[in-house]
């Protein structure tokens, strides 16, 4: 409790002093880097010189997500989709040296890039206004798995013409499509290859230090549900000063895992301006349900509301054996938040694993795969390889 207080009056503290006094960041990044800090994806992707397009996409449940797309029409299409307080622009951050949207556009694929719910992008629906009803705010990352996913994923297919594409997710857009394939098994058949990047299921080793200000943010919320962590100008306060650039850094770093490595660092302000882009603090406690449990379940309402909804005191298992997808498991020793020992466990569970791939790189932390300054040549070279195995020889 008092972590979490202490923390985010340091945030606030250093917020106001952040507006009286500017100038650190100029002086230290490039007018460049500092420009893209401000950017969403259409400005970045014009910027680079990318084409895009963005589309809407409606859910059974009538939320509207925006999707993107780097597009290349006729050519066969990817989907890639972002993990926990992330968006697409992830996918395009680190620039056309590094980034893997722009890498796989570059090879010739069509490129669409898929926003869960609540995030910066899709914070819209059909009938609720995401800033005064919370009815817009209750789910967590199993109705992206449940309805986001497969929406985006029929869109896809429905607007290129192709029956089955190949899918990239980084850590909840792991856990989302695990949700998916598990309890809608029909959409398997519509992957050619499912690239699973730190991909989270199981949670019983996960050991971040953050991990008990997260718990004690869930204790004070109690059933409160709420957007968590939106996109606000609050990063601009880590660029005030070397102390306050350091401070947010190990933040950072205790939460994702030290590694100089997992981004340009020259480019900094880039990436803390875009993440977080928010979610629903419900996601969270699923996933320290899940840290609790050791399971890899539905929500847990509590006995009566679970039996209402799951005909049982206890929330269900997601029945891993359904997802019949080809699976490449993508992870590292030093990653935290998806703990090796939890990928080895559902690997052993999963029917139809085709890489199991624990990258012996030491220091490599949740973000390095996505962002990091060697994932091109040391990781998204041999994804695509792989990758194209599984293309289908003709459509
Ligand atoms: C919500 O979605 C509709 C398309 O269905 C779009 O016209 C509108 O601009 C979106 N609103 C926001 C805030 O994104
Ligand atoms: C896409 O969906 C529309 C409307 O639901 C349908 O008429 C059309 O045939 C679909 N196209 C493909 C290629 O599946
Ligand atoms: C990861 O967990 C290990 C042991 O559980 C711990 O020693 C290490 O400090 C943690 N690393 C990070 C970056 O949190
Ligand atoms: C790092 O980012 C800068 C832009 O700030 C870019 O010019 C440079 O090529 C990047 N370096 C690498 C190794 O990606
Ligand atoms: C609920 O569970 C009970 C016992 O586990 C079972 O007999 C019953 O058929 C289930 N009902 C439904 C609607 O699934």
């Amino acid at each position: 409790m008092f972590n979490l207080i202490a923390w985010s009056y340091s945030l606030y503290i250093m917020f106001f002093f952040s507006v009286a006094i500017a100038g650190y960041m100029e002086d230290k990044y490039s007018a460049s880097v500092i420009e893209d800090s401000s950017l969403d994806m259409l400005g970045l992707t014009r910027k680079y010189g990318y084409p895009l397009e963005s589309h809407y996409v409606t859910t059974e449940d009538k939320y509207i997500l925006r999707m993107f797309r780097l597009p290349r029409p006729n050519a066969r299409p990817i989907f890639l989709m972002h993990g926990l307080l992330d968006s697409s622009i992830t996918w395009v951050l680190s620039g056309p040296w590094g980034a893997l949207g722009y890498y796989l556009y570059d090879l010739g694929y069509d490129v669409w890039m898929g926003n869960a719910r609540g995030n910066f992008y899709s914070r819209n629906h059909s009938h609720y206004n995401p800033d005064n009803d919370k009815s817009f705010w209750r789910f967590s990352w199993h109705e992206i798995g449940f309805y986001d996913v497969p929406a985006s994923i029929d869109y896809v297919l429905n607007k290129t013409g192709y029956d089955k594409m190949a899918y990239f997710g980084h850590s909840q857009g792991t856990t989302s499509f695990f949700v998916m394939a598990s309890m809608r098994p029909e959409y398997n058949k519509k992957i050619t290859l499912m690239s699973a990047l730190a991909p989270v299921s199981y949670m019983k080793n996960v050991n971040a230090p953050l991990l008990p200000i997260m718990r004690n943010l869930m204790a004070i919320s109690g059933n409160t549900i709420t957007e968590f962590l939106p996109r606000s100008e609050l990063w601009r306060a880590c660029f005030r000063s070397k102390m306050t650039e350091d401070t947010c850094f190990d933040y950072m770093f205790q939460l994702l895992g030290k590694d100089p490595k997992m981004w340009n660092a020259t480019m900094a302000p880039v990436y803390m301006s875009h993440l977080p882009s928010g979610c629903n603090l419900k996601q969270f406690k699923h996933y320290v349900q899940l840290i609790d449990s050791g399971r890899f379940c539905q929500y847990d309402y509590g006995s009566t509301e679970n039996l209402k909804r799951y005909n049982s005191s206890h929330p269900r298992d997601y029945p891993i054996k359904k997802i019949t997808a080809p699976v490449a498991l993508y992870y590292t020793s030093n990653d935290n938040l998806s703990g090796f020992k939890d990928v080895i466990h559902l690997s052993k569970e999963l029917p139809n694993v085709v890489e199991n791939c624990l990258y012996p790189y030491k220091k490599w932390n949740h973000m390095t795969m996505v962002w990091g300054l060697e994932a091109r040549e040391l990781t998204h070279k041999h994804m695509v390889e792989l990758m194209k195995k599984y293309e289908p020889q003709s459509m």
